[in-house]
């Protein structure tokens, strides 16, 4: 593989290899001096046409960790300010001898589109897909897959530890690339996923997409898919009940129409998540979120503060050491 720009096709064999190579760099990690020389001489430039604060800055330390030069790029200070074009852009990046690209863009497919250019060109860049729109964020789902199954088995985290694990997604699901990509791994794994949002903000078309792509289970759909690893529910109480991990989702008000946004009090109601909601699941319950948080809004406060429940801070950590395997997988022609 040359580009990580979707989950979709991904083999247990690669997700495994993501796994196995992150544990061996938190290891590196834990040392005194924290770096190793393997990707010394090679550029990797973060080419962020959309904010971010914990996915720029981990794939920067991530390459620095590796030894490789960084470029870092933010739209808003660039030429593109002056009307250079996005593709443009990349070449420019190319002519600076950038050997793997991370783009994050507010439109699902430009990641790809930039992958396509450098494959038309013939020449060995590789492009990471760091967040594009309403598509896929590959590199938070196999960070969150990383941190779940590190809890699991931190000796060795591979994809069948969440086999027959019930994990709820809950909220924004309409928005986010990290449901995407978190729904085609936990997919692989194995595990039994329950989406769950209020109808505003599942697609339209999801429930139909996901009975063609993977196989679903909504009321309707039951009879056609007896066995199947994905749930549907527009209520919080059915996906949480018994549930082992539980994936909260940020209200992504800035991609939504005046009216889409809930009512930030009712949707706290209705799909946030407190200590309450959680007496439904298992005992050891774990609760994720991608971040940015809306605080008090998809999770309360002091639910995403107690170490006790909250993975929230061991996936920005776990990011890092996932970052420096995807990197080091592209940029060794492993991957
Ligand atoms: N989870 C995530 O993508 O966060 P950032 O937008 O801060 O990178």
């Amino acid at each position: 593989r040359h580009h990580i720009l979707s989950l979709a096709d991904f083999t247990t064999t690669e997700y495994d290899t993501v796994l196995q190579t992150a544990a061996s760099f938190q290891e590196v990690l834990s040392r005194r001096t924290k770096k190793v020389p393997t990707l010394q001489g090679q550029v990797v430039a973060n080419l962020f046409f959309e904010s971010s604060t914990r996915t720029r800055s981990s794939f920067e330390l991530a390459a620095k960790r590796l030894s490789a030069d960084t470029l870092n790029f933010a739209a808003a200070t660039s030429s593109m300010t002056k009307g250079e074009t996005i593709l443009d852009t990349a070449k420019t990046y190319l002519a600076m001898g950038t050997d793997i690209m991370v783009v994050r863009h507010r439109e699902a497919g430009v990641p790809n589109a930039i992958a396509a250019e450098m494959d038309r060109l013939g020449v060995r860049v590789s492009v990471l897909n760091a967040g594009d729109g309403q598509h896929e964020h590959p590199s938070q789902a196999l960070l969150d897959l990383f941190t779940i199954c590190t809890l699991i088995d931190p000796a060795s985290p591979r994809l069948e530890l969440l086999k027959g694990k019930k994990i709820a997604i809950v909220g924004d699901i309409l928005h986010s690339r990290v449901a995407r990509s978190n729904i085609w791994s936990l997919i692989a794994s194995g595990a039994e996923v329950h989406l769950a949002a209020p109808p505003t903000l599942l697609p339209k078309l999801f429930a139909e997409y996901i009975s063609e792509e993977l196989g679903v289970r909504s009321q309707e759909l039951s009879s056609h898919f007896p066995t199947p690893p994905l749930f549907l529910h527009w209520q919080l109480e059915p996906a949480l009940q018994d549930a082992d991990f539980v994936m909260t989702l940020r209200l992504q008000k800035e991609r939504m129409t005046a009216h889409l946004l809930p009512s930030l009090r009712e949707y706290h109601q209705l799909f946030g998540i407190t200590r309450t909601e959680l007496q439904l699941c298992k005992p050891n319950v774990k609760v994720l979120h991608p971040g940015p948080v809306n605080r008090g809004v998809e999770i309360s406060s002091e639910l995403m503060d107690d170490p006790e429940f909250s993975l929230i801070q061991s996936q920005v950590t776990s990011g890092i050491a996932v970052r420096m395997a995807l990197l080091y997988l592209l940029g060794s022609g492993k991957a």
